[in-house]
């Protein structure tokens, strides 16, 4: 591959992308200008290393990566299930680790037990679909919801919900519980299938030098 062409990563929005330059500071990969609260800016570079950083709703880095527009993603396992892209999951970074869970009422565990056709709301259908209908062959009906998740058996639009449990406050404010895990969760490196190829002795060194530092 030519030698001054720039690395492109796509860094998911917010804590997972703070997390992620402390990481990659302590392998000497830097990028001050990022760190910088009120710039407006979308894109960072870092010359000297021919690097480039861009930061993007979680959902939409899976989509950069398989199309190209960065040759390295990093974003929450929980995305990388829910969008399918043709990527490559490279490493497992670690933090941001929780779980995939069915939540409910404590009542809700008879109706998955005995496969009642019950709604389940969610912001991760796919998610939802794989382990109802693939792994439990359980049919029942999903409701995509947006966020505040935990609010749809309170108000009786769903019997139970698929949601990320990190401490698991939120559902035991609010008189829910965990009912079965789904999977476990935490942040990935992914890589596009192309960049892997010609970039591969870049992006196996970075990967060896992250794992001497997980
Ligand atoms: C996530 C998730 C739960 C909560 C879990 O929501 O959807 O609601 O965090 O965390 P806990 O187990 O530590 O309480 P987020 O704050 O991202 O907002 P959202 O519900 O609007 O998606």
């Amino acid at each position: 591959m030519e030698k001054n062409r720039y690395l492109t990563f796509a860094l998911g929005k917010g804590r997972l992308a703070n997390k992620t330059m402390e990481t990659f500071e302590k392998i000497g990969i830097t990028c001050q200008e990022i760190q910088d609260k009120k710039t407006r800016k979308l894109i960072f570079v870092n010359e000297e290393l021919k690097m480039r950083f861009f930061l993007a709703k979680g959902p939409d880095v899976p989509t950069y990566v398989e199309y190209g527009a960065a040759d390295i993603g990093i974003v929450g396992r929980d995305t990388i299930l829910q969008e399918r892209r043709n990527i490559y999951e490279v490493l497992d970074l670690g933090f941001g680790a929780c779980r995939m869970c069915v939540c409910g009422r404590a009542e809700a565990k008879e109706l998955l037990r005995h496969h009642e056709l019950i709604r389940v709301a969610t912001k991760y259908p796919q998610i939802a679909k794989d382990y109802f209908y693939n792994k439990k062959h359980q049919t029942v009906e999903i409701i995509k919801l947006n966020g505040s998740i935990e609010l749809a058996p309170i108000v009786g639009l769903s019997e139970v919900i698929v949601d990320i449990v990190e401490t698991g406050s939120t559902l035991k404010e609010n008189g829910l519980e965990v009912l079965e895990e789904i999977c476990p969760l935490s942040a990935r490196m992914v890589v596009n299938q192309v960049s892997m190829k010609m970039e591969n002795e870049r992006i196996s060194k970075l990967i060896q030098d992250l794992k001497s530092v997980l």
